[in-house]
């Protein structure tokens, strides 16, 4: 992280990439909560010119962006307008930032995440798609910025990957809580809680028939649309393998999906000794947010804390990966490499996007999937750089934008 002036020095710098959406308005709660640990310098987002307006005034960052060109912005006087395909890169590496959050969806916050890193920034991420897409690239960055501070000192707060790329999603974030002080060689295997999403007790039939409306109604969290219905499929928790795979260097078969309906505990680590640790909490993303910018501190928060003897139960099941066979697609593109796991994350955002405008039927989406990791996946580069992540994107999208989808 950059140096800083006596003053100025308990106050990070923070770029927030995303700000507009369910995790981007979250994190703006969590800074402002905050004024006397965080200066928010660069503020960007995709469309919503008014949202943005209005952050500006109330956070009065140096900067803000919109990703459509031509918008016009009414800011406060002094802050600084960009647009641009690589505006959201610049922010990232601002001398004045220190942590960039990546609150976007989809893979176009690889570049900046790969160049915040590269220029010493702790990057807080939610975003699952750059993980599942270019891990190789972004989990080999991190490692170097923590080996490069373990060669001074070994104790140092930053030396360890995680304090560099922290996630925010809240089953990494419990599984990292639970992996503090703990050293790897400890784990035997990881346990990502999924709350079944909308169609947990449904049968085959209503599934196949379900609606976009029903998919939406998440039962537990109130997130963006696309991971709500990434919930309602499975594909979500599919993802979220592949992630655990690259942030904690852990083989897909050490990593375990339970179904967890209550969304109470949030996802555990078993230890060689035979020792289960969880973390606990009510479904609010604030907490992680809030973690992932303070770690290793902890602070108050607006976060109703869980009560046990109100939940009275917790219950737990395995999966069904015949209803939802997304989370078994996900896991075998996780296997297949990079490649295989970009043209999942490429397919899963035309299938989403195409069951919402109803020019797919909701095991279409999973057949899409399916369809997407053969044809694309498959064989290849499975470590694609930056350039080649991308060209496959644009390529699996126009492949599937339109026409029936067959298996
Ligand atoms: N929501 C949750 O509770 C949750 C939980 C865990 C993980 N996540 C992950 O977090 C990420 C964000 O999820 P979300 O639910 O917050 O999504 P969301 O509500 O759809 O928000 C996405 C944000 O990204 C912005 N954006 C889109 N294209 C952009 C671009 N080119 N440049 C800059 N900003 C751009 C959008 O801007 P506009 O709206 O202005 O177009 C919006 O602010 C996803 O990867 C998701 O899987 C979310």
């Amino acid at each position: 992280m950059s140096s800083r002036s006596s003053t100025e020095v308990r106050r990070l710098g923070v770029a927030l990439l995303g700000s507009t959406g369910s995790i981007g308005r979250q994190t703006v709660e969590v800074l402002e909560a905050h004024p006397d640990r965080f200066r928010v310098r660069a503020v960007a987002t995709g469309r919503n010119a008014s949202e943005l307006e209005a952050q500006a005034r109330r956070l009065r960052p140096a900067v803000v962006a919109l990703a459509v060109e031509g918008a016009a912005l009414d800011v406060p006087a002094g802050v600084e307008r960009w647009h641009g395909e690589d505006a959201l890169e610049r922010m990232a590496v601002r001398d004045d930032v220190d942590i960039v959050v990546i609150a976007t969806g989809g893979v176009v916050s690889l570049r900046p995440v790969l160049a915040a890193l590269r220029a010493g920034k702790v990057v807080a991420t939610a975003n699952k798609e750059t993980l599942v897409a270019g891990g190789h690239l972004v989990m080999a960055e991190a490692r170097a910025r923590a080996d490069e501070r373990a060669a001074v000192d070994a104790r140092d707060p930053l030396a360890t990957t995680l304090a560099w790329l922290r996630p925010i999603d809240s089953e990494h974030s419990a599984i990292w809580q639970c992996l503090v002080g703990e050293p790897r060689s400890g784990i035997a295997r990881l346990i990502l809680t999924a709350s079944g999403g909308p169609f947990r007790d449904a049968s085959a039939e209503e599934i196949a028939a379900a609606t976009p409306e029903q998919a939406l109604r998440h039962p537990n969290w109130s997130m963006g649309a696309k991971i709500t219905i990434d919930s309602a499929t499975l594909a979500n928790k599919g993802l979220e393998v592949i992630e655990a795979r690259w942030l904690y260097d852990v083989g897909y078969d050490a990593i375990d999906v339970v179904v967890h309906p209550q969304s109470i505990v949030h996802s555990a680590v078993l230890f060689i000794d035979g020792s289960l640790k969880a973390q606990l909490g009510t479904p609010d993303m604030r907490l992680p947010i809030q973690y992932a910018l303070t770690h290793p501190e902890r602070l108050p928060s607006p976060t109703t804390p869980p009560d046990l003897v109100a939940a009275a139960r917790l219950d737990f099941r395995a999966p069904d990966e015949t209803r939802f066979p997304a989370l078994r697609i996900a896991r075998e593109a996780g296997r297949l490499g990079s490649r295989a796991s970009a043209a999942l994350i490429a397919a899963d955002e035309v299938a989403v996007a195409r069951f919402l405008d109803r020019t797919l039927d909701f095991n279409g989406i999973p057949r899409l999937l399916e369809a997407a990791v053969r044809r694309f996946g498959e064989g290849g580069d499975q470590t694609p750089d930056v350039a080649a992540l991308v060209a496959l994107d644009r390529e699996v999208r126009a492949a599937y934008a339109t026409g029936p989808v067959t298996g």
